[in-house]
């Protein structure tokens, strides 16, 4: 009986992608063994490089879990014993033949499946599929191609990129990431609302107020500045990770966990539904909160005079019996004052409070708030009123608090490491399918070509600062609050 072999290779090996996450993510796996017996991983890339540089630079990145530290060197050495590496253009045929040779090699006749990770800039997918399809496909296993956003930057380009990919492949063969999917606490999404009788039937217009999907960095696009200023927070980070959270969180009951179910029930549910409000601070004409940070409109990486927004916020409501009126709002920035992401659910006031007046007139500081932070520090807190120990009658706003880090002392897989075990092991769930990658880029690209060609001069806000004061009045306008611009965090 022949055995079988997984074949792993990552095109755009030296870059940063690779070195920071896919191959530390890779190792994750093996030293989990979550990786087949027989596998080997072969880094391609232009750059001139023999195998032993390719593994003494994959070796500076590898770390060990903080609670499995034993025989972390001799896995490390084992590993690296997987890892080659084969020079080449991404769009020469002959090159890729020449990889295919060397798998081979290494595949000694067993059954082999490969994984391409496509870890380069857009502009080279079509390239490097046209060329891996045709001369290092797997003649007798699968063949599965992950490539990573963007994915275009509008429905036009994004539809022409799916039509050429699918050229040379099959949609089931090809993996899209949107790493966001691969966090802890956003897969945990479901299991909170779909295994938990007390928040389903919470989960409506009847008792949430609004919903808030907060994005922010303290860093800007230092080094980037070339991809961001093509693309913007709206395309980075809005139209797909905080996107793909709303649907998580809003999509009705799918029939089942299977991949198709569920992705069918995201679109069903929601992006058919959907519709995307952005106001600007000031003016009612005009679509969109468009800010930049001043730091980075000087970035030398920045061409001068860009009006590529580094944040930007927006209110989309759902017309559907579920959330019919209750505001989704998301804002998303670079160069803020802390690094966060968190989804914020706000409950509506309790009709006829009795403790109205331990309140004074401010009900929203009595409305309770359920917060999953995803990153950093996971945790899932649900904020109540609590009466004060003691004779009197105070009462105080106080959480219930699963604070990841305190219940489960160990450390959280990267999401790069989930991702890659479904991509092996074919589930696609968390994995992006054209059709919702369709309707993502249709709800956003009207306001992005409406923003560009009005030219929409971005206000300035500083580095490190809390965001633009606009973003108040976008939230004030839908009688929403920030939930996370509060004293009590
Ligand atoms: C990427 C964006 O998708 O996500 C980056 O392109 C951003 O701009 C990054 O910094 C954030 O990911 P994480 O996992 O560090 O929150």
């Amino acid at each position: 009986i022949m055995g079988s072999n997984l074949s792993i290779t990552v095109v755009g090996a030296s870059g940063d992608l690779a070195k920071k996450k896919i191959f530390p993510a890779l190792f994750a796996l093996y030293y989990e063994d979550c990786l087949p017996e027989n596998f080997i991983i072969f880094g391609y890339a232009r750059t001139k490089m023999t195998t032993e540089e390719l593994r003494n630079m994959i070796s500076e990145t590898l770390t060990c879990r903080i609670d499995k530290r034993e025989n972390c060197e001799d896995k490390m050495d084992q590993f690296l014993k997987r890892c080659f590496y084969h020079s080449g253009q991404y769009n020469s045929e002959g090159d890729f033949s020449l990889l295919d040779r060397k798998l081979k090699e290494k595949e000694g006749g067993m059954i082999s499946n490969r994984l391409f990770y496509l870890s380069v800039p857009p502009n080279l997918f079509v390239d490097v599929v046209r060329s891996a399809s045709h001369k290092a496909s797997s003649e007798n296993g699968w063949t599965r191609v992950i490539v990573e956003k963007p994915f275009g930057r509008d429905s036009e380009s994004s539809s022409e990129l799916t039509r050429c990919l699918k050229q040379y492949l099959n949609e089931d063969q090809i993996f899209r990431i949107d790493h966001y999917l691969g966090k802890e606490l956003v897969e945990n999404l479901s299991v909170l609302r779909f295994s938990n009788l007390v928040f389903e039937p919470l989960w409506s217009r009847n008792y949430i107020r609004n919903v808030q999907l907060i994005f922010s960095e303290d860093f800007g696009t230092e080094g980037r500045g070339g991809y961001f200023d093509n693309y913007g927070i709206i395309r980075d980070i809005m139209q797909n990770h905080l996107l793909q959270i709303l649907a998580l969180f809003a999509m009705e009951t799918p029939v089942s966990l299977d991949a198709e179910d569920i992705r069918n029930e995201k679109i069903a549910s929601l992006f058919q539904k959907l519709t995307l409000i952005m106001i600007q601070s000031v003016g009612d004409h005009t679509k969109f909160l468009n800010w930049i940070n001043e730091t980075i409109a000087n970035d030398p990486t920045v061409p001068n005079g860009s009006l590529t927004p580094t944040f930007a916020a927006a209110a989309l409501f759902i017309a559907n019996a579920r959330w019919d009126g209750v505001p989704f709002l998301m804002k998303a920035g670079k160069a803020l004052h802390t690094k966060r992401a968190e989804i914020r659910v706000q409950f509506r006031h309790v009709p006829g409070n009795l403790y109205k007046r331990n309140f004074g007139t401010d009900l929203d500081k009595a409305t309770n708030e359920l917060v999953l932070r995803v990153q950093p520090d996971e945790a899932i807190y649900l904020k109540i009123n609590n009466k004060v120990p003691g004779l009197g009658m105070r009462l105080d706003r106080s959480d219930l608090n699963l604070l990841y880090r305190a219940r489960y002392p160990r450390e959280i897989p990267d999401a790069y490491e989930r991702l890659l075990l479904d991509a092996i092991e074919g589930e696609r769930r968390l994995f992006i399918r054209s059709d919702e990658l369709d309707a993502a880029w249709a709800l956003f690209t009207p306001l992005l070509k409406e923003l560009e060609n009005k030219k929409i001069a971005p206000e300035l806000y500083p580095y490190g600062s809390r965001g633009p004061v606009g973003a108040h009045y976008l939230a004030a306008k839908h009688n929403v609050r920030w939930g996370d611009l509060g004293n009590e965090d």
